[in-house]
């Protein structure tokens, strides 16, 4: 990304939405052959949010509205929406439509970005160049999935794993040279799609034909072929981010890996060589929230007064597609 060298861009915002909703461990051994042991030992997982009523745009909205005031911003001061999310509304119009009539930015456009669990990596580089290139002002970037809408919950190997929530950036221009969104790392390798996919809803098998199963709508995965892609991917991707970066790893101040396991993650950490403290953990409250797991991490690191400016923030993610990578992030943040 160095369509004009001398433009560097920053999140000058963050902010997160969980429904209230919390499902314990237990709920699931009340009707499902698993138990709280299991899910702890085998994910780190304790509790989830699940949206009971509503859409992803429905998360989205007061991560946007609380995003929007901590940068003393108006909803028609973002001239661009990008809404990553494998869990749209509506298949169309996309969900940065929906949020921009229900937030009222009137200056705004966008479109949704489906990258599964990379959404936000994959989003904070488009948005980021937007920025640079002088496409959008502000970048309203916001990572979210409603991720029982595809959840078998009657399927022990998934039930457990996921939930839902929101995080909401705001991309634009830093007068600090060298801060904000730095570098970043991508790919796509369409040969893993098997391994992790929702048959149904697109053009393949759409949602009205007669031969639909209903597991052709929920998530279909091979557990271990992801688990270890992910530990393999996140940890080349962070690595080449550092040596193109020309910075080792203990120029890291925090790592924000997406979360699906707590052992993926602390494998990737102890492959990077990063002590605990540095690798930021919320599967543990929160489980998987696809594309919002990233962001929502940054901003509660944000709230616990964690994040210092000059801080090196290295996010990595791993998800469907397959689609991987990692972005370097110098925070910066908005000063009022
Ligand atoms: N409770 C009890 N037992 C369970 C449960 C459960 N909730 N889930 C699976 N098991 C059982 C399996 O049925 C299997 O039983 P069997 O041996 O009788 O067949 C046994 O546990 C072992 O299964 P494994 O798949 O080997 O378990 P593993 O340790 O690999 O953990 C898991 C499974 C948690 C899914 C792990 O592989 C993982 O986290 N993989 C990565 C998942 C991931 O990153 N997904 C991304 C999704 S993003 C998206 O979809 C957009």
């Amino acid at each position: 990304m160095n369509l004009t060298d001398n433009t560097f861009v920053t999140i000058s915002s963050v902010a997160h939405y969980f429904p209230p909703t919390v499902i314990n461990n237990k709920y699931f051994e009340n009707y499902l052959d698993t138990s709280n042991e299991w899910i702890v030992k085998r994910t780190g997982i304790h509790e989830r949010r699940f949206a009971l009523n509503g859409a992803t745009s429905d998360l989205i909205i007061p991560a946007a509205k609380e995003c929007l005031r901590r940068r003393n911003l108006r909803p028609r001061d973002i001239d661009c929406i990008i809404v990553c999310t494998v869990t749209p509304d509506y298949q169309f119009p996309n969900t940065a439509a929906v949020v921009q009539d229900k937030l009222g930015c009137r200056n705004a456009w966008g479109f949704d970005i489906s990258a599964a669990c990379s959404g936000f990596v994959f989003g904070l580089s488009t948005a980021a160049s937007f920025v640079k290139s002088g496409l959008a002002k502000r970048v309203l970037l916001c990572g979210a999935d409603k991720m029982t809408s595809v959840l078998n919950l009657n399927d022990r190997n998934q039930a457990v794993l996921f939930g839902d929530g929101a995080g909401v950036c705001i991309i634009e221009k830093s007068d600090l040279p060298n801060y904000g969104v730095i570098d970043q790392v991508l790919h796509i390798d369409g040969s893993g799609g098997q391994y992790l996919k929702k048959v149904a809803g697109g053009s393949f098998l759409p949602a009205w034909h007669s031969d639909v199963k209903p597991e052709d709508h929920y998530i279909h995965q091979e557990g271990q072929t992801v688990f270890k892609n992910a530990v393999t991917e996140m940890t080349n991707a962070t690595f080449n981010l550092l040596r193109k970066q020309k910075l080792s790893n203990k120029d890291i101040t925090w790592f924000i890996p997406h979360q699906a396991n707590l052992r993926i993650i602390k494998s990737v950490g102890e492959k990077l060589g990063l002590p605990n403290e540095k690798v930021v953990v919320t599967i543990d409250k929160f489980a998987n929230t696809t594309s919002a797991t990233i962001p929502s991490a940054m901003s509660m690191l944000w709230e616990d007064r964690k994040l210092r400016k000059g801080d090196n923030i290295i996010i990595a993610s791993f998800g469907a597609g397959f689609t991987w990578g990692a972005s370097l992030i110098r925070w910066n943040p908005y000063e009022a």
